[in-house]
């Protein structure tokens, strides 16, 4: 597992989205290099952890726990984005005294329904038929807000033409195949906070505000002029929500 490890101080762990790598994480590792030490790995098949093999959310929280443990933290902060959430919640479930705060962005606790399982075997069909060339005009729309700034999309385009094609299908499967953890989230008891992007196309900042609701200690943050990927489409207001939630 390639990882980012940089800075001193408490721990934070970050957990990147699909289909990109632990580079999405470049506007937070500025912002939080002089308080923290920012720990961010490229899930496996992604990035530069290769080859890519077949998944589970629960096996990559085994490999974070893993991580820790290879690199001497017992506790730290965990921010999930998107599918980094999706496996955030498994490796709070499994390893509860690992986490000492949640940051759970652009994401849900729900599994797929039909309709998203459905879209997801049409995805793996279309990668598997034309590789991974299909990628970018399919996710780009959904990653990024309408206009989002040129350089975002030039970075997010560039992480999704570099992904491995079996990385995409291990991971599109990952996601289809996940466990519904909405029943399970009243119980977090660590301090949460869920972030959403006020023109987030994958993830309504509704059901946001909703998932928030549901976990006792946590807070709400919509960041605006973003879409779903909320750390880079507008890092200075997510960095600021960031730093005073892990600061607290
Ligand atoms: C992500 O951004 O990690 C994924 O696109 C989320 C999803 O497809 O459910």
């Amino acid at each position: 597992m390639k990882v980012f490890d940089q800075g001193k101080g408490p721990a934070v762990l970050l957990i990147h989205a699909f289909p990109l790598n632990r580079t999405m994480w470049e506007p937070q590792f500025t912002g939080l290099i002089p308080h923290f030490r920012v720990i961010a790995p490229d899930i496996r098949g992604f990035g530069e952890s290769q080859p890519p093999s077949p998944w589970t959310m629960e096996e990559i929280a085994d490999d974070l726990n893993d991580l820790l443990n290879r690199l001497g933290i017992e506790s730290c902060a965990v921010a999930g984005v998107s599918m980094g959430g999706y496996i955030a919640l498994p490796f709070l479930s499994r390893y509860p005294q690992r986490i000492r705060q949640l940051v759970l962005a652009n994401t849900r606790a729900r599994a797929d329904n039909e309709k998203e399982k459905a879209a997801r075997n049409e995805m793996i069909a279309a990668i598997q038929q034309n590789g991974t060339a299909i990628l970018p005009d399919r996710m780009l729309p959904r990653l990024l807000k309408p206009n989002s700034p040129e350089g975002v999309v030039t970075v997010v385009r560039k992480m999704i033409e570099e992904v491995n094609p079996w990385a995409a299908i291990h991971g599109v499967i990952a996601m289809r195949d996940r466990f519904d953890f909405s029943s399970a989230v009243h119980r977090i008891n660590c301090p949460t906070m869920v972030v959403t992007g006020e023109e987030d196309a994958i993830i309504r900042a509704e059901d946001s505000r909703a998932l928030a609701d549901s976990i006792p200690r946590s807070q709400f943050v919509q960041v605006p002029h973003s879409g779903h990927l909320s750390n880079l489409e507008n890092p200075g207001e997510f960095n600021r929500a960031l730093l005073e939630f892990l600061r607290r």
